[in-house]
């Protein structure tokens, strides 16, 4: 484990069961249709790596980077886009996919602007919801875990830039936070 790690809350395995069963549900519910997998970047990309191996039906990618004003830990509400999609996504089935619904904010601007270009259905994919943060009416229709009000490292998330790579999701020692 690495040394700056208090717990692991979900280990590899439990990970890569539950992407799997995300993947076959999504690949049942849009049976005879493209997907067209939006992924929130940097944060979901290891989650939307897995999970697009584990969809059957014809799937393509497209990516946003967005970053909420605030400190690392706080999200202060306001929504920037750093990075737009490629393309336009008229008429398509676009799936949203971020790594964690923490307060809702960014993914309730999300919804709103990409609803604005003219999908033809747009649902959201997450691995993991902190429901008890919530400010917003937000709810995904593909959860991976709900989890407990504590700041997560780890399978793509950070804390300032770090810990992407651990491969559990994971809570730093109280110190690590504290910088
Ligand atoms: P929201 O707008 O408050 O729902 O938060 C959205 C973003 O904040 C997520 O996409 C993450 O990038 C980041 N975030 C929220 N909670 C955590 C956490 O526990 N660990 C790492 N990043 C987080």
């Amino acid at each position: 484990m690495h040394p700056d790690v208090q717990k692991v809350l979900l280990t590899e395995e439990e990970i890569r069961d539950r992407v799997k069963q995300l993947g076959q549900q999504i690949s049942r519910d849009y049976q005879g249709k493209k997907v067209l997998v939006v992924g929130i970047l940097k944060g979901a990309m290891i989650f939307l790596a897995d999970l697009v191996r584990n969809i059957s039906i014809p799937t393509y990618f497209d990516f946003m980077a967005v970053s909420s004003y605030g400190s690392s830990t706080q999200s202060s509400g306001a929504v920037r886009i750093l990075k737009d999609l490629d393309r336009s996504i008229e008429g398509k089935h676009v799936l949203i996919v971020e790594d964690i619904v923490d307060t809702g904010l960014t993914l309730k601007y999300l919804v709103e602007n990409l609803n604005s270009r003219g999908p033809e259905s747009l649902k959201i994919c997450t691995l993991l919801d902190k429901p008890e943060r919530r400010t917003v009416d937000i709810n995904a229709h593909y959860k991976g875990f709900t989890i407990p009000n504590e700041f997560v490292v780890g399978y793509g998330l950070d804390f300032n830039e770090r810990y992407r790579n651990l491969p559990y999701v994971a809570v730093l020692k109280p110190e690590i936070y504290q910088g």
